[in-house]
């Protein structure tokens, strides 16, 4: 597969939306960034190449799109990740407690699991629940219990209180009380798919922020924080400090730009604009979306120097810069408390 080169040219965005000068700058570059290609797979971080590369290897074989989502983000699942899968940092009790959702268009489809403990596939567990019970969101050992029954792949519950210990040496300041190194440890893949037949879908896991509170959840199992689709308009995941993405609704506020006429980056933009205003923090934040819309265009934002995103059709796959909103590196704590 040949990189992307991602190449500049000039359009107009027809939103109604007052853009800021940040957001025009990125409509301006929405061109470039369109496909008819599909399925078209996008998702958060250079890591999400292997994973979009397995989602659209599933699909071609004959899977469907949701096979091709579970089994992509499962692939960053089992990959070693820091904060993706069992191999995450551990929370404050040295147990890696997960977090993860998958979405599905049609029928505006959704299950997740959060703070599951043992699991080594949550995308899994978030996707039966979608399909084999009635509810949307399972927590703790509930979900831990429901995915045992499903026959899903689980290892007992065991307390890394050493990984902790060493990760918080590295860090000084653990991070649920104030300003640890959370950078690191907010690599969260949210993926998301535009397939053959025009429909939309995506999926989101991560064991979040490092050396959390147990029970801690962040925004990516929660719909329309860490991820929302919607079939009619476009789909967006996040990554980041959740704690500043689900006060937000982050992720649907994405979409909801998009249906306003947005392209998806200007939508990223414009959703971290709007969150800067309210939130004491200014720009401040760590937080990225990336988002990919019913037409093939897709796009990416973060605070502070932004990061990188993967997005891979049959002919291409690669791994772009998004836009960013300030030169700022790194936001302080997330959650309610921004002085320290
Ligand atoms: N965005 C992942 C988390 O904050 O847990």
């Amino acid at each position: 597969m040949k990189a992307i080169n991602r190449r500049r040219f000039l359009s107009r965005s027809t939103a109604s939306v007052a853009l800021s000068p940040v957001a025009l700058k990125a409509a301006d570059n929405q061109a470039a960034r369109r496909t008819t290609a599909r399925p078209l797979v996008v998702s958060t971080w250079p890591f999400g190449k292997a994973a979009n590369e397995k989602a659209l290897a599933v699909i071609a074989g004959g899977g469907s799109t949701l096979d091709g989502i579970e089994q992509g983000v499962g692939l960053t699942e089992s990959s070693g990740n820091r904060s993706v899968g069992l191999t995450g940092i551990p929370n404050a009790a040295g147990v890696v407690q997960q977090d993860a959702c998958l979405m599905w268009g049609p029928g505006h489809q959704a299950g997740s699991v959060c703070a599951i403990e043992g699991a080594v596939h949550p995308i899994s567990a978030a996707r039966r629940v979608m399909e084999q019970t009635k509810h949307v969101m399972l927590a703790g050992k509930g979900a831990r219990w429901f995915a045992e029954q499903q026959g899903l792949e689980t290892v007992p519950v065991e307390a890394h209180l050493a990984k902790y210990e060493a990760w918080l040496k590295d860090t000084q300041v653990p991070a649920a009380q104030g300003d640890g190194k959370e950078e690191e440890n907010h690599d969260t893949i949210a993926l998301l798919v535009l397939d053959k037949e025009g429909n939309l879908g995506g999926g989101c896991s991560t064991s979040g922020w490092g050396g959390k509170l147990p029970g801690r959840v962040g925004d990516s199992p929660i719909l329309g924080g860490g991820l929302y689709v919607d079939n009619e308009v476009g789909a967006a995941g996040a990554t980041g400090l959740g704690e500043n993405v689900m006060r937000y609704c982050g992720s649907f506020m994405v979409v909801e730009y998009m249906r306003q006429g947005l392209d998806p980056e200007a939508a990223c933009v414009a959703t971290i604009e709007r969150i800067a205003k309210t939130d004491p923090r200014g720009l401040d934040l760590k937080i990225n979306f990336v988002a990919l819309d019913k037409q093939g265009r897709y796009g990416a934002a973060g605070s502070g120097n932004g990061f990188s995103y993967s997005v891979t059709t049959q002919s291409v796959s690669g791994v772009l810069k998004s836009a960013s909103l300030s030169d700022l590196n790194v936001g302080p704590i997330g959650g309610n408390r921004f002085e320290d």
